[in-house]
């Protein structure tokens, strides 16, 4: 299975990706937040009732996400995305991570499905500004000067997570999909394999364990991404 039999790969990752940069993931048991305290959190109404409990939670995890660094599988897709720009084969990248590190890996056009820490919203005028610092109900938004308007650029639970038209028109296209540490459990991601597979791409999972849908995908390897990552890239740019 080589690169050049493909025209377009998509490549959605999830927060495997970036345990081993010591970013927790949601459903594992390394949290630092019980999954009922994200789940919490990560709401619109959470925010309304109590913004200084939620700035609180993603003010640290901002902080938290200035120690980490990318990790070898973060590095590869670099070198993958890198590799792939001077060939015929288009490459699109997915993520369903909000931290930076494709980005600090030298991952270009990253398609952050459920928006970013570094970034901030304002809720009056819609603008969005970089956001490497804490936010509080004070915060001052750089565009419209309002007060207390600016919230975490996040896709939190009941909001509809971002680019999905881009997505979905690569998905349509691709002919190869590749899900990197994901659970599968949250939708609209969780569907992504079964689009690409309706239009006969092929799929492949890397994941830590077998996610909720591994049945579908045509290829699965199991193990850490610092490790099955590089290599499945390797032999995908290389061949066997
Ligand atoms: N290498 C590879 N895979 C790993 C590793 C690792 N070192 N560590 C954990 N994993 C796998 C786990 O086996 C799990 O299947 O990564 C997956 C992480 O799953 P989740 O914690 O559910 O994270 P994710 O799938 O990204 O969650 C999707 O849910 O809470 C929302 O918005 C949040 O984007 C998040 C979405």
């Amino acid at each position: 299975m080589n690169y050049t039999q493909f025209k377009h790969v998509v490549v959605l990752t999830g927060a495997g990706i970036s345990a081993e940069s010591g970013i927790p993931t949601f459903r594992g048991q390394d949290g630092l937040w019980t999954q009922k305290e994200m789940e919490y959190l990560a709401r619109p109404e959470t925010f309304r009732k109590d913004p200084e409990k939620v700035h609180a939670f993603y003010n640290q995890r901002r902080l938290d996400l200035k120690q980490s660094k990318p990790n070898r599988a973060h590095n590869h897709i670099a070198y993958m995305q890198d590799e792939l720009a001077g060939s015929p084969t288009r490459m699109t990248l997915v993520t369903q991570n909000v931290d930076d590190l494709h980005e600090k890996a030298g991952t270009k056009d990253v398609i952050h499905l459920h928006g970013e820490l570094n970034s901030a919203l304002c809720i009056k005028c819609q603008s969005r500004m970089i956001c490497d610092h804490d936010l509080t109900d004070q915060s001052v938004c750089k565009n419209c000067q309002s007060q207390g308007a600016l919230r975490p650029d996040i896709v939190w639970f009941g909001e509809i997570p971002y680019h999905l038209d881009e997505v979905q028109k690569a998905l349509l296209q691709c002919d190869m999909f590749v899900s990197i540490g994901t659970s599968g459990s949250v939708f609209p991601a969780a569907d992504f394999v079964n689009t690409a597979k309706q239009n006969g791409a092929f799929t492949v999972e890397l994941n830590l364990t077998p996610s909720e849908n591994a049945k579908v995908f045509d290829h699965t390897n199991y193990g850490l991404a610092s490790q099955i990552v590089p290599n499945w890239i390797d032999t995908f740019i290389h061949g066997p």
